[in-house]
């Protein structure tokens, strides 16, 4: 994922679906909402047809997530995908991200996971599972030593604390689920995921003004 993109879009939703017939109504749900990208896990067997199927949905931008080995890049850039996003660091999975032209934010966790993102040449990580690993404090003490690169946190992340993650200034981004539980999208929630949604970029709005 590029710079511009995580600049113009500081909330990320970690999306499982267990129906592809979900994906539509979801993307348009979150776009009603202001929320205009979405991290569409292959935790489930829908979620390559989910990203398939939001390929139809104007304006929003899909990628994939939970991307473990570099043959399902190919998979997720067939499918539609617009970048691609991993809970660990696969060289291998970075790799032919850049083969094939397409952003990769891999999951770091501690500073030698940076020391080989910056041999793959990148910019931007997500930060997994960031509440975990010590929330914005760690984020702080690990980018200190590594100038210029930038974080995505995820897991752990909620309308209460995204704020401070989004207080650092390498932290363009914020990432999470709890604006698209699976049980609000199983029962067809619709406007609560759109009110969760402008929520959630009110906030963020308000945490870097
Ligand atoms: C992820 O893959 O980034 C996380 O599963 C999202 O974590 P959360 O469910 O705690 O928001």
């Amino acid at each position: 994922m590029t710079a511009p993109l995580l600049a113009s879009h500081p909330v990320v939703p970690v999306v499982v679906i267990d129906d592809a017939d979900q994906a539509v109504p979801l993307g348009e749900a979150l776009l009603a909402g202001g929320i205009a990208v979405m991290e569409v896990t292959l935790r489930t067997a829908a979620g390559l047809e989910g990203i398939r199927r939001l390929g139809a949905l104007g304006g929003m931008t899909v990628g994939a997530g939970s991307v473990l080995v570099p043959g399902q890049v190919d998979e997720v850039l067939t499918a539609g995908a617009a970048f691609v996003v991993s809970p660990g660091l696969n060289a291998d999975v970075v790799r032919r991200c850049q083969e094939l032209g397409v952003p990769a934010l891999p999951g770091i966790s501690s500073s030698s996971d940076l020391m080989a993102a910056v041999a793959l040449g990148l910019r931007e990580v997500k930060f997994f599972p960031a509440g975990l690993l010590g929330g914005p404090a760690m984020i702080k003490a690990l980018a200190a030593p590594f100038g210029g690169m930038t974080f995505m946190p995820s897991g752990g992340v909620t309308l209460a604390n995204l704020g401070e993650y989004l207080a650092l200034p390498q932290v363009p981004a914020v990432s999470g689920s709890w604006m698209v539980d699976l049980a609000l999208v199983r029962a067809g929630r619709w406007d609560e995921i759109t009110r969760l949604a402008a929520e959630a970029v009110a906030a963020a709005r308000a945490a870097v003004s």
